[in-house]
């Protein structure tokens, strides 16, 4: 206050003004600390590595879900196989085609024993994918892949069971908003219990290794 001469108090309130980018860094920096803080609550977050095998209790579990023939199909149909399960969705612009594209290779790179698994993409958006959306989705990445959606409840209770993280981001087209999700990979075995995940960062070759040793360790 003292030395608050000309000068000073002309340059003192000077404040950085709200303008575009600033707003929309804001709103960046906040829908990220909630999507961590929401993600810390459900649970999901991994420890370090990219394969980590948890307590089979908290992982995982019975659902209920519509295939892409519209059929009704719960674990029970997959008992005896391998599960291989993403959860994503069909407009995802990026890294749903990106995990389910590794996920299709990793089995690749298993030549005829990769045939025991069987890639599921569940949904996260069962609001726009129905059956008929995933059928035309699902068979790009890997022709075998299990498309499952349902009714919103559903889906939600799958998506607790295994921690899965999403919720919808709201654009200005509300037809054309995007679902922030977790994006790990889940290999669940022939007795319908969780095994293992795999990060997003996985390798194809890292996720073949997994599955590999998954495989061959029910097999001795
Ligand atoms: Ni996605």
């Amino acid at each position: 206050m003292a030395n608050a001469d000309k000068t000073g108090a002309k340059t003192a309130p000077r404040r950085p003004r709200l303008n575009g980018p600033a707003v929309m860094l804001a709103v960046v920096v906040l829908v990220g600390v909630g999507f961590l803080a929401a993600r810390s609550w459900f649970g999901s977050e991994p420890a370090a590595g990219y394969v980590t095998s948890a307590g089979q209790a908290s992982i995982g579990g019975p659902f209920t879900l519509v295939d892409q023939d519209g059929k009704t199909v719960t674990d029970r149909d997959f008992q005896g196989r391998w599960l291989l399960v993403y959860f994503g969705y069909t407009y995802c612009p990026d890294v749903c085609p990106t995990s389910l594209a590794r996920n299709a290779e990793a089995l690749d790179l298993l030549g005829p024993r990769g045939d025991a698994v069987v890639p599921v993409l569940i949904t996260v958006d069962p609001q726009r994918d129905t059956p008929e959306k995933m059928k035309d989705y699902v068979h790009y990445f890997h022709p075998r892949t299990v498309g499952l959606t349902g009714t919103p409840q559903q889906v939600a209770a799958v998506a607790k069971d295994y921690r899965v993280f999403y919720m919808k981001v709201e654009r200005e087209d509300p037809s054309a908003y995007l679902m922030d999700h977790s994006s790990f990979t889940y290999l669940v075995g022939p007795d319908g219990k969780f095994v293992q995940f795999f990060r997003h960062e996985a390798t194809p070759q890292e996720v073949a290794d997994g599955l590999k040793k998954a495989l061959a360790g029910a097999a001795g």
